[in-house]
């Protein structure tokens, strides 16, 4: 009988290792055909937004820095979302977060908020949760009241932003939303074509 589950286990490994491994590698392919337009050249910043805040929300620095990026172009002040209670990124946390997306219960974040009447276009990065918009962001959401103002989400994900930006229609109050992006994670080698991209679209917007 041990036997048998022992089989088992090793069986359930290998698959589990494979279908990963196919995984990744169709992930892999997708990035690079996505990206094929901005490997080689060099497109530059040429847009005026205006006076601009960029607002985001980063657990591990992958929206971080899209953020810095865009805000260094566009010299635009930055407001960064902080979760009062300080997250530990382990196995619960993920269960914590599937909750509080089930249940709509967002956790608690900075009190302050900025000053939107300052500005002319805001930026909203948030990283992918559970194929959504991170739960702290939906907070700055509730408490947001976008009337007037052109807002411009951002993502970043391992690989599938889900429903993101559909959701961010509906909870960004009063918003006039312009094109959003998305930011799979990637090797540095790519950090010249992340570039380009991101200067595409600013140029877009
Ligand atoms: C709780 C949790 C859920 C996640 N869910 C997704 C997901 O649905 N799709 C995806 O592509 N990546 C998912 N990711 C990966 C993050 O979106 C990705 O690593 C992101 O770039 C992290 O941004 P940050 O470094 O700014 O925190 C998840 C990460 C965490 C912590």
């Amino acid at each position: 009988m041990l036997k048998y589950i022992l089989v088992l286990i090793v069986i359930m490994v290998v698959v589990g290792m494979v279908t990963g491994g196919v995984h990744l590698y169709k992930v892999g392919q997708k990035n690079k055909k996505d990206l094929a337009a901005y490997i080689n050249g060099e497109i530059e910043y040429n847009n005026n937004l205006g006076k601009t805040l960029v607002v985001y929300y980063s657990l591990s620095g992958n929206t971080e820095s899209i953020a810095q990026n865009i805000a260094q172009k566009t010299n635009a002040d930055v407001f960064k979302i902080e979760t009062k209670e300080q997250i530990k990124l382990n196995p619960s946390f993920y269960l914590k977060i599937k909750k509080q997306l089930s249940e709509k219960t967002y956790p608690e974040i900075n009190t302050d908020m900025p000053d939107f009447a300052n500005y002319d276009t805001i930026f909203v990065g948030f990283p992918v949760w559970w194929y959504t918009i991170a739960t702290p962001v939906l907070s700055f959401l509730q408490k947001a009241d976008f009337a007037g103002k052109k807002v411009v989400p951002f993502s970043t994900q391992g690989s599938n932003f889900g429903t993101s930006f559909a959701d961010f229609k509906t909870n960004a109050n009063n918003a006039q939303i312009l094109e959003g992006m998305a930011f799979n994670n990637l090797d540095k080698k790519y950090d010249k074509a992340v570039d380009n991209k991101i200067n595409d679209w600013l140029n877009g917007l």
